[in-house]
């Protein structure tokens, strides 16, 4: 398969990169750092996978048109596109930042149309019928406490993969893949508990497997997705559960 994975250059989507080439696959990978891509691509090297380093920030409206001409360079067609390019960033105190929430919305969730754009002309190419995959979020799934920013993008994301999968079904599968907590440098400076935290190869193991089954949602793992679930399902239980656990907080760190 002739693959491409945005933000390849650490965590998740390096796993992947990494798992794909090895397995025979060639994969172009992405992200705003060339050293880090390098490093990905001379670790396959090591493995003999065939692994293409591509700079390009999914934020950037304007290199859209150029990069698809770089991508269609890099190869005739692509079956598989995973868009994992993502950031984090949490609100601080009481007041909302209308800059912060435009960088976490202008990389997850129009990271994601910019990304969509560049691989449909090549995904229409494919011989056979192509995956496009959003990495979104479980976070997007019921409020989290200070993830105005992140779950709502997530959220979005999720959305978005939906309504793609409706709209161009006439030649591509796409599905919202939601991971729970996975340890990265996304996660590395969270101050708050991280159930079921697992690895980036673990992450990358469910996603590779739960792709072969082309689902509208790869949600993991499944006891924190089930948890989730139930809180759903609580009607107002887990906001005030949550409510009371974040305004004691709030008192321990004004006190
Ligand atoms: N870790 C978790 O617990 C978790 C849970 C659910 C979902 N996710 C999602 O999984 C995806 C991968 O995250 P991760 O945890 O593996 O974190 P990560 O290691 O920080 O990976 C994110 C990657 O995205 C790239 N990136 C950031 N902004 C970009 C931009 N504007 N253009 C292109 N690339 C960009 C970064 O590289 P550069 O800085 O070099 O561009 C980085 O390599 C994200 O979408 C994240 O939201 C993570």
């Amino acid at each position: 398969m002739q693959i491409w994975i945005t933000g390849a250059g650490s965590g998740i989507g390096k796993a992947l990169a990494l798992r794909y080439a090895t397995g025979g696959h060639t994969v172009i990978i992405s992200g705003r750092t060339r050293d880090k891509l390098d490093a990905v691509r001379d670790e396959a090297d090591a493995l003999a996978g065939r692994i293409i380093p591509l700079v390009y920030d999914v934020t950037d409206d304007d290199t859209t048109k150029t990069s698809s001409e770089l991508l269609a360079d890099l190869t005739p067609h692509l079956d598989l596109v995973i868009m994992n390019a993502g950031t984090c960033e949490y609100i601080n105190g009481q007041t909302l930042d209308p800059a912060m929430f435009r960088r976490v919305m202008d990389t997850n969730f129009f990271g994601m149309i910019n990304t969509t754009n560049v691989a449909l002309p090549l995904l229409r190419k494919a011989t056979s019928r192509p995956l496009l995959a959003g990495v979104c979020s479980l976070a997007g799934f019921i409020g989290f406490p200070r993830a105005e920013a992140y779950a709502a993008s997530k959220a979005a994301s999720r959305y978005l993969m939906h309504s793609l999968r409706i709209d161009f079904s006439d030649f591509v599968d796409v599905c919202a893949v939601n991971p729970g907590f996975v340890e990265t440098p996304l996660t590395e400076n969270n101050d708050f508990p991280m159930p079921f935290l697992m690895t980036a190869d673990e992450a990358a193991d469910r996603i590779q497997a739960g792709l072969r089954k082309r689902p509208r949602e790869l949600n993991f793992p499944r006891r924190l997705t089930l948890a989730l679930r139930l809180a759903q399902l609580s009607g107002g239980l887990w906001y005030t559960l949550m409510s009371r656990q974040r305004q004691k907080q709030l008192r321990k760190e004004s006190a």
